[in-house]
């Protein structure tokens, strides 16, 4: 299930950033879709979290939940759109976005490792 998991995360991790950077360039009919497949990414790292915390790996198992649930709150603060920007709160919506892929990683290998 982990490896479902974290094949889920790399690819609509990769759909997320092209989606994301389409959005920005002024596409704005993705943003249902860079959304939607943004929350499957959430979804699938508060999933690896709690696998990874019913295996012991505390810390990577407590900042995969809270990173799934920052990412939606950060992602809805840019909102409304403002296309060809980059306010602060985009720049972190980035690197929340980006951490949570490694993250990704991390609790795939801690899972992995306790098996
Ligand atoms: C529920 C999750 C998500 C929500 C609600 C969300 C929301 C948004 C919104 C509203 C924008 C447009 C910002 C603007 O142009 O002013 C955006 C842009 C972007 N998103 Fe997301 N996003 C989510 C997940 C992700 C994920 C998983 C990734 C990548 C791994 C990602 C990467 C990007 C990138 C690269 C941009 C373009 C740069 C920018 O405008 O900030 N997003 N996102």
């Amino acid at each position: 299930m982990s490896k479902a998991l974290i094949m889920l995360v790399r690819v609509l991790g990769l759909a997320s950033i092209i989606l994301g950077a389409l959005l920005w360039a002024e596409h704005q009919q993705l943003l249902g879709a860079h959304i939607g497949i943004g929350f499957l990414v959430a979804i699938a790292i508060f999933v690896l979290s709690v696998i990874a915390l019913t295996k012991k790996a505390v810390l990577p198992g407590i900042l995969g939940v809270v990173f799934a649930f920052l990412l939606p709150l950060i992602g809805f603060m840019q909102l409304p759109l403002t296309f060809h920007t980059m306010r602060a709160i985009q720049v972190v919506h980035i690197m929340v976005a980006l951490s949570i892929i490694g993250l990704g990683e991390r609790l795939y290998s801690a899972i992995r490792s306790a098996s």
